[in-house]
């Protein structure tokens, strides 16, 4: 080996400080993606089954829309129930309209039971379970449908 064969000192610790730099990314590039491999994949969604208050919140008489839920919340003569904002054709909002619901989407129309009064929605809007909690507060359960005869007395 010659004197010209090797580069001069500037070079080789440039070169050192380069080849050290990509060995330290790489290596946490590999640390970081076995730790997110460690972290679940997990959705969390909001729950099923939540409370919308204390049935003082809904006056007789009153229907009241929960945008968040998608939900009417009616307390009617009868008792409380809740009927599902969703339409059955697409899924789009209801309004109500009249006594009953209207989809603004494509014209469904649907009766005050949500039964469906005019297409194109193949079925009528959900009805929820609503239960009274311990500490007195409206519980609606969307994992259980109920019939248009439910009224809860609170
Ligand atoms: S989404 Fe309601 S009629 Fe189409």
């Amino acid at each position: 080996m010659t004197k010209k064969d090797v580069l001069p000192d500037p070079v080789r610790r440039s070169m050192f400080a380069i080849g050290c730099i990509a060995v330290g990314a790489a290596t946490a590039g590999f640390l970081a993606a076995t730790f997110r491999f460690l972290v679940p994949n997990v959705l969390y969604e909001p729950s099923r089954r939540f409370d919308i208050g204390p049935p003082s919140d809904f006056p007789p008489g009153a229907v009241t829309f929960l945008p968040d839920r998608r939900l009417y919340v009616f307390n009617g003569p009868d008792g409380f129930y809740a009927i599902s904002s969703i339409c059955t054709h697409l899924g789009c909002n209801v309004k109500r309209g009249g006594p009953g619901f209207e989809c603004p989407c494509h014209g469904s129309r649907f009766d005050e039971n949500g039964q469906v009064a005019q297409g194109p929605a193949p079925k009528a809007l959900a009805w929820y379970a609503l239960s009274l909690s311990p500490h007195a507060q409206l519980v609606v359960d969307l994992d259980q449908q109920v019939s248009p005869e439910f009224r809860l007395r609170a």
